[in-house]
């Protein structure tokens, strides 16, 4: 198939990229570089040079992304290319929706141009706001309520894909649309090409990583007063190469007409404790850890009920512990002191 991957100089896009190519499909990576990694990008064109190209753009330039489409016969489109900081999105609310909205609107537009009838979005379990302790764990079901403009940004293109899939439905010109709700993406590709590099960091695994190999201060724990058994916050993780993997089930199984809506986590919540304490045990040493005020924005509780896609699709994690997750960062952490930059 010949797939867009948006974002894909970024973490979870080049994942995706590399799989995608790595499964013999024709790879078409547009990224504007203003937070991904011109070094992922050549990983991957290294890896399938005749099936992956890169087009430096922003999807929102519908001049240059139209023709791209056209040129390279686009069948379907994975869509990760976002802004992904929910303080951020807190201080300069019309970047998200410009970039996460307005660009995602600019981007559908193009593909319906094209005649792209194939589209995956990259959704947040942000778009669920803080829910009442009995809609945990979160179904897909479970209202949209977010609480920040990033999630607000990801939820109005949601709605906005939903209703031009049923307009075209009901026109009879149908559409297919998968929307993924990731939970905490983490972990790095298992073959150790492709890692995480962010900056700033501000996710906990790269930052307890961090710490561990001295590289920046102790971790500060966002809170530990918070109503749950140890007192610090929950989250889901799934480890990015299964996120990946539930991409590529549901652009196998897109159709015409309907609209797929997944969760995608393990099911699972850990504790920030736990979580320093299960890469503790990966590193082999104590990790320097601090406890520090709430951080603005942080719901207590966060884990999917992630069942819906292991029935349809048949979504199975390979890694479905958080020591695995964490090990497979902490490979990409230690080969790579600086990311993709200077000194690998
Ligand atoms: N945390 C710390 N110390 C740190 C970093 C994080 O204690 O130095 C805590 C946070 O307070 C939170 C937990 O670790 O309780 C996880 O924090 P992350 O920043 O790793 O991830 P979030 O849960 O904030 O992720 C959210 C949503 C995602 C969304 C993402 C955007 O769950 O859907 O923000 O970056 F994509």
């Amino acid at each position: 198939m010949n797939v867009l991957v948006t974002g894909g100089a970024g973490y979870i896009g080049s994942h995706a990229a590399l799989r995608l190519a790595r499964d013999g499909h024709r790879v078409l990576i547009v990224d504007d570089l203003s937070r991904g990694h011109r070094a992922a990008v050549d990983i991957i064109q290294a890896e399938a040079p005749q099936r992956v190209r890169f087009l430096q753009a922003d999807v929102a330039d519908v001049r240059t992304i139209l023709p791209a489409l056209r040129e390279e016969r686009i069948e379907a489109v994975l869509h990760f290319a976002a802004l992904a900081y929910v303080g951020e999105s807190v201080q300069q609310p019309l970047r998200y929706y410009r970039v996460n909205t307005a660009g995602g609107i600019a981007l559908l537009h193009a593909c319906l141009e094209a005649g792209v009838t194939r589209f995956v979005f990259s959704s947040s379990c942000a778009t669920y706001g803080e829910p009442a302790d009995d809609l945990i764990p979160i179904g897909e079901d479970c209202p949209q309520r977010p609480i920040s403009p990033y999630g607000r940004s990801k939820l109005h293109l949601e709605q906005v894909l939903r209703d031009e899939a049923e307009a075209r439905c009901a026109a009879g010109r149908p559409w297919a649309l998968a929307i993924l709700r990731y939970f905490n993406v983490a972990g790095c590709d298992l073959s150790g090409r492709l890692g995480e590099d962010h900056d700033p960091e501000t996710h906990l695994i790269p930052r307890v990583l961090r710490a561990a190999m001295g590289r920046g201060p102790a971790l500060t724990i966002f809170g530990t007063d918070y109503p749950t058994p140890d007192g610090t916050c929950i989250r889901d993780y799934v480890h990015v190469d299964d996120l990946i993997d539930a991409h590529v089930r549901a652009l196998e199984r897109l159709e015409a007409g309907r609209v797929m809506t997944y969760n995608v986590g393990l099911g699972r919540g850990w504790s920030v404790r736990e979580v320093i304490a299960a890469a503790e045990r990966v590193v082999g040493a104590p990790i320097p850890v601090v406890a520090g005020a709430r951080r603005a924005g942080d719901p207590p509780r966060l884990f999917a009920q992630a069942d819906r896609i292991v029935r349809d699709l048949g979504w199975s994690p390979a890694i479905d512990e958080l020591e695995g997750i964490i090990a497979s960062a902490w490979s990409w952490f230690r080969s790579h002191p600086a990311g993709y930059g200077a000194g690998i």
